[in-house]
């Protein structure tokens, strides 16, 4: 048992939908959400600049007590997971695009998968591409679409228009990945295309939920879930 929070990060509000999904299967958590606002957006930088980045955010949540620490951010992840895995001293929980479950059920079907440019430069995520080559995936790599999410993510308008111009033409597919977290914030706006388009059958994978089942069996693992019987809270600190 320990009581001490779980730590997320993400260079803005994109982990907030990992949170979320972390907070309905561990309610008796405390986490403390850190948004490097200060060093967004994270997908146009290099990896040196990446990784740095990610060990400054894992050192400020464990100095902050973090019990273990998950990475809600795809680019985070596919530049530092393994690095941060060797030095941290707490498990590190990290986000994969979730080509998995897609391969699952759209394997026959045309389908895209947006992530941020870095993480379509990373080795990481050529390997996983790689391990499920047979199937028909266009990989498109987003510059600033991270950045547009965070600054209009209270105008629906704004959202609906950005995720038209991305989907235009592509009525057709069958499956969807949202490789990054900010684009989780899409989904509405991706149902709605999709349903007026005639295809409301297309399916839509993201990575969040599959981060909170395995934050919840690492805890498990490692004896670290709390004890607590009320409602886990929130704190949130930004750079
Ligand atoms: N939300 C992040 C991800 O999942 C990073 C987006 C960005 O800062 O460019 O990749």
């Amino acid at each position: 048992m320990n009581d001490n929070p779980v730590g997320i990060f993400d260079s803005g509000i994109g982990g907030i939908s990992v949170l979320s999904e972390c907070r309905k299967i561990l309610p008796h958590e405390n986490f403390i959400y850190l948004a490097d606002f200060s060093h967004a957006p994270y997908g146009n930088k290099s990896a040196e600049e990446i990784l740095s980045l990610a060990l400054n955010c894992t050192e400020a949540l464990i100095k902050n007590g973090a019990k273990a620490v998950v990475a809600a951010c795809n680019t985070a992840t596919s530049v530092a997971a393994e690095t941060l895995r060797q030095t941290l001293g707490v498990p590190l929980i990290g986000l994969e695009p979730a080509i998995k479950p897609l391969y699952g059920q759209c394997k026959e079907k045309e389908s895209v998968l947006l992530c941020t440019v870095a993480t379509s430069r990373q080795k990481k995520f050529g390997n996983l591409l790689k391990e499920y080559g047979d199937m028909d995936l266009t990989v498109m790599p987003q510059e600033n679409l991270a950045e547009y999410i965070e600054q209009n993510i209270g105008d629906g308008e704004a959202l609906k228009n950005i995720t038209e111009e991305i989907f235009r033409g592509k009525e057709h597919i069958g499956g969807i990945v949202l490789g990054c977290t900010h684009y989780v914030f899409l989904k509405p706006y991706i149902k709605k295309f999709f349903r007026d388009s005639g295809n409301g059958d297309v399916k839509i994978f993201d990575g969040t939920f599959g981060a909170a089942k395995h934050l919840k069996y690492v805890l498990e693992q490692n004896d670290l879930s709390s004890g607590r019987s009320s409602g886990g809270t929130v704190e949130f600190i930004t750079t």
